[in-house]
């Protein structure tokens, strides 16, 4: 994209979560805890949808300033949007990219919908989940999640 198409200006210092399958832009916030209630002290966040993109037709982005991700972000974002690309940027370049892998396991992030499960109770018990070919399994009380993680995407 030549630069007088650029719809989101670049950012100087943090991450630019790009190739988003377009309409995933706003579980990528989810996952990274960001719904603006942080008011003045959050990080500055812009957000492209629908922008058009050569190799996928419509894709999203996401840049966030000053910020780089968690492995338990990096994670949660490999089950929700796994064509993204995860560019760091430093002083205005990119100086890493990563395309991102399928974990084994995901901690945190993802809440288990079983109220009984210990992670649901007031315990200081993080969620984990099993990755499987086709959903998720908590390790502490086996319910699976096959459809839709994003709807139990809760950030505390
Ligand atoms: N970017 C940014 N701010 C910067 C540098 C880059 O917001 N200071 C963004 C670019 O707009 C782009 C992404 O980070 O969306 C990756 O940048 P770059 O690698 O330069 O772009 P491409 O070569 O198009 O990336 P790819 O090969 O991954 O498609
Ligand atoms: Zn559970």
């Amino acid at each position: 994209m030549s630069d007088h198409e650029l719809r989101v200006s670049k950012i100087r210092n943090g991450t630019v979560i790009d190739h988003i399958r377009a309409g995933q832009a706003l579980n990528v916030l989810a996952i990274l805890g960001i719904d603006g209630s942080d008011g003045s002290d959050g990080e500055a966040v812009s957000v492209g949808m629908n922008v058009p993109s050569d190799r996928m037709g419509r894709k999203d982005i996401v840049k966030v300033e000053g910020r780089e991700l968690s492995q338990n972000e990096v994670d949660v974002l490999s089950l929700i949007a796994p064509d993204a690309s995860i560019n760091i940027i430093r002083e205005y370049e990119v100086a890493e990219k990563h395309r991102l892998e399928r974990p084994t396991e995901v901690v945190g992030i993802l809440s288990c919908p079983n109220s009984n499960c210990i992670t649901t109770k007031d315990e200081p018990v993080e969620s984990k989940f099993e990755v499987l070919e086709d959903g998720v399994r908590c390790e502490y009380c086996d319910t699976i999640i096959r459809t839709d993680l994003a709807a139990h995407i809760s950030v505390k």
